[in-house]
């Protein structure tokens, strides 16, 4: 039988999109400064600040942990949203931090919020975790599976931090971003791109864990080693193509982006990403300097301070893009 709309079923039927119906963040209240790292490890403000446009970053408190940070970031994009808890169907978390080992912090989220029965778990994609939580949660409403969805980019990645180490010490912070996700007749999320290489997994990685095993060294052996200047070359290529594979499949082009709304790692990196787009820096959301690398945190954190100062106005295109440890990548573009 030859396919056909009809006999398909599909005479009629409305697409579903997923669309942003609020933001939330939050930052751990202590402020860390380059000025307090230059007292740890032989750096300097005027070096960090130049070869990575980062000023200060928030670590969470003793105790508090990526959970809590979700938490608040969560309870934000529900109350911007106007949506219950308990109107969720799905809770997707990206973390590379997570509160224990299991159950997921996702789970942990789903019951402090009181949205226990809906599907709940975590995503470990390193800084494209939130990313890829979006691309995940967007399917899921497409399908018509779920009507409403929290995303979440939630990290507390300096307890995993070797502070005598300056090449990594000075770029990540702690903090947490989410979305709430809901279905809609219209656009909503455009088109979302996700991609890993595991050929580069020697280029950032923490060397331990449940299977590989703990070592006998400090805080377990657990710490991020990283390839600077190898990871920098491959981001800007990735991203480079990511970005045009993004406008592509979307049927726009770069003149069509509003905002660029990119993981906050490295000023450079985001420099050279707005230029391939033609886009000034003005119209680029900045985060860096007052948050560092807060890894899945970044984008989510760097699009609800954008939503709440007023910067991004509903209607608006926005290009999304992360990369990290994998190494993986990824995008979204989404008019909000
Ligand atoms: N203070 C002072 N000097 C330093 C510091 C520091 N904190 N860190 C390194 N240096 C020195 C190096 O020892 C080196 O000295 P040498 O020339 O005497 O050997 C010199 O500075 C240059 O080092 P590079 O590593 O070549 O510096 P580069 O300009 O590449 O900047 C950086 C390093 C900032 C790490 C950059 O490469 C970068 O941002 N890379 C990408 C990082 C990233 O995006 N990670 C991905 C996300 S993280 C995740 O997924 C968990």
């Amino acid at each position: 039988m030859r396919v056909t709309p009809s006999n398909l079923n599909l005479r009629g039927t409305t697409l579903i999109y997923s669309r942003i119906a609020g933001t939330g963040s939050y930052l751990p209240e202590k402020v860390v400064t380059n000025a307090d790292l230059e007292k740890l490890v032989d750096t300097s403000d005027e070096w960090i600040a130049s070869r990575t446009g980062i000023r200060e970053r928030r670590m969470a408190a003793e105790g508090e942990t990526t959970g809590d940070l979700a938490f608040y970031a969560a309870t934000h994009a529900l109350e911007a949203a106007g949506t219950k808890a308990s109107e969720l169907d799905l809770i997707v978390l990206g973390t590379t931090t997570p509160d224990i080992i299991f159950p997921s912090t996702a789970c942990l989220l789903q019951h402090r919020l009181g949205a226990n029965g809906c599907a709940a778990f975590d995503v470990n994609a390193a800084c494209s975790g939130f990313m890829y939580a979006l691309g995940i949660a967007d399917q899921f409403i497409r399908t018509g599976q779920v009507k409403k969805a929290l995303v979440v980019g939630a990290e507390t990645l300096t307890r995993m931090i070797d502070w005598s180490d300056r090449s990594t010490c000075v770029l990540f912070g702690d903090g947490a971003g989410a979305v709430v996700l809901e279905a809609s007749a219209e656009p909503g999320i455009l088109t979302t791109k996700l991609h890993a290489d595991g050929a580069y997994k020697h280029l950032l990685y923490n060397p331990v864990g449940v299977s590989a095993g703990f070592r006998d060294e400090p805080n377990h052996g657990v710490r991020v080693i990283m390839g600077g200047s190898e990871v920098f070359k491959v981001a800007v290529r990735t991203l480079d193509r990511i970005v045009g594979e993004t406008l592509e499949a979307a049927g726009m082009q770069e003149k069509d982006v509003d905002w660029l709304i990119p993981h906050q790692a490295n000023l450079r990196i985001i420099e050279a990403t707005a230029k391939r787009l033609g886009l000034s820096m003005d119209r680029v959301i900045v985060t860096i300097d007052r948050h560092g690398n807060t890894s899945s945190g970044s984008v989510p954190l760097a699009l609800d301070e954008a939503v709440r100062s007023g910067k991004v106005k509903r209607g608006q295109t926005l290009l999304l893009e992360a990369f990290g440890g994998g190494l993986t990548w990824s995008s979204a573009l989404l008019k909000y």
